[in-house]
């Protein structure tokens, strides 16, 4: 179920942006589009700076979303968005009109509402090609927060809104499962002995998706830089 690769510390983001330009790579070569889907955090930025070194990407057919922001401006530091433009849209030549983020300076519900209909747009024909994921020391992915079950349920929406109290930004924007499971290819980063020892307690966990909601995303390869 899951292809698990330890990788060290300083060559996580090498290693994982080599991974996922392959996919592309190759996605591109089969279908001549490619949907990637990019988580934030911490971990994240190398890895999408060094994929947008990346030779030999057509990325004008490259299409980009966010798995999930938080409610801040755009530029603030707490910004998922902010991370993406920063790294990744730097280098990697993606058109406008290929970067499908939410609008976080607008008012909740209307902007998850709007993002609900961008991704519906977006994954109208095909469903990701690739998606992103991390996991927080809670055990939680995207922002779908362990026992938030409504959340973790959706069944009908792409995106919706969440809140946690745990982190300094409440109000958040995410996918749901149903777009996660549904990509083709899932990577995983974790960075370091606390995210480690958190995915090899959901691994030994019996309990189920409500606890662990990467429990419902389904197969997954998962690069662990130690
Ligand atoms: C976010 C994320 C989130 C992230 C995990 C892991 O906005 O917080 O998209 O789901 O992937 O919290 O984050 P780290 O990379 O900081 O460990």
């Amino acid at each position: 179920m899951y292809d698990i690769v330890h990788i060290p510390a300083d060559e996580l983001a090498v290693r994982a942006a080599r991974w996922i330009a392959d996919v592309i790579r190759a996605t591109l070569a089969a279908d001549g589009v490619c949907v990637i889907g990019l988580s934030g955090g911490s971990t994240p930025g190398p890895v999408y700076a060094k994929l947008g070194e990346a030779e030999d990407i057509d990325w004008k057919n490259v299409h980009v979303f966010l798995i999930d922001d938080r409610c801040v401006a755009p530029e603030d530091r707490e910004s998922n968005q902010r991370i993406v433009r920063e790294t990744l849209l730097v280098s990697a030549n993606i058109p406008s009109e290929n970067i499908v983020f939410p609008e976080t300076g607008t008012p909740l519900p209307a902007s998850a509402n709007e993002y609900d209909a961008m991704l519906r747009e977006l994954l109208k024909f095909r469903s990701a090609d690739v998606v992103v994921l991390g996991m927080g020391s809670d055990g939680h992915i995207a922002s779908l927060f362990p026992q938030d079950r409504a959340a973790i349920d959706e069944a009908e929406r792409f995106a919706i809104h969440t809140t946690t109290e745990r982190f300094a930004v409440h109000d958040r924007i995410t996918v749901t499962i149903p777009v996660l499971r549904s990509a083709t290819h899932k990577l995983i980063l974790l960075s370091g002995d606390e995210k480690l020892a958190v995915f090899e307690e959901m691994q030994h966990s019996e309990d189920g998706a409500h606890r662990w909601p990467l429990k419902a995303v389904g197969d997954a390869v998962v690069m662990i830089g130690l």
